[in-house]
């Protein structure tokens, strides 16, 4: 029996610790957001934070996350039910296609955000990169990622 704290909440998890995270989200505790693609840490579909870092839950075994805090994309509208800046972005921008590996895309983008505020077309690339993308959204993404930036930036102000 491990615990595990998601999206702020202690769960308890009677499984194998060698479970990949991505599994117990979404059989065990009914987060589907995340979503399995490639299950190789090859394509950013599955992407969660844990203790604020962008992780691959795909190959993350539960086991491995101990005291740290895991954020899902279910986790990431703010305590007052107000969307995070990035979703209010993608919206929008309306970035979504078919939409499977957009959770991932979102966290990403996240992580991104919480350590360069105003990122550049450079840093969104770079930090961009792992996260495929086989609609063809990657100039919609990079145009949201600048449109929550200057949200943020604004209600920083
Ligand atoms: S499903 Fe995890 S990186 Fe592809
Ligand atoms: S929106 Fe379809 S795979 Fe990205």
């Amino acid at each position: 029996m491990l615990e595990i704290t998601i999206n702020g909440e202690l769960h308890r998890y009677d499984g194998d610790p060698a479970t990949p995270l991505l599994w117990a989200l979404r059989e065990d505790f009914g987060l589907t957001g995340s979503k399995y693609g490639c299950g190789a840490a090859l394509c950013g579909c599955c992407t969660v934070h844990v203790d604020g870092e962008a992780r691959r839950a795909c190959v993350t075994p539960i086991g491995d996350i101990g005291s740290a805090s895991v954020t899902t994309i279910e986790g990431l509208v703010q305590p007052n039910a107000k969307l995070h800046p990035l979703q209010t972005a993608w919206i929008e921008l309306d970035v979504a296609q078919c939409g499977y590996c957009q959770t991932g895309q979102i966290m990403q983008a996240a992580a991104l955000l919480s350590k360069i505020p105003e990122p550049t077309d450079q840093d969104i690339d770079e930090a961009m990169s792992g996260n495929l993308c086989r609609c063809g959204t990657y100039n919609q993404i990079r145009q949201a990622i600048k449109l929550a930036a200057h949200i943020m930036t604004q209600a920083r102000k």
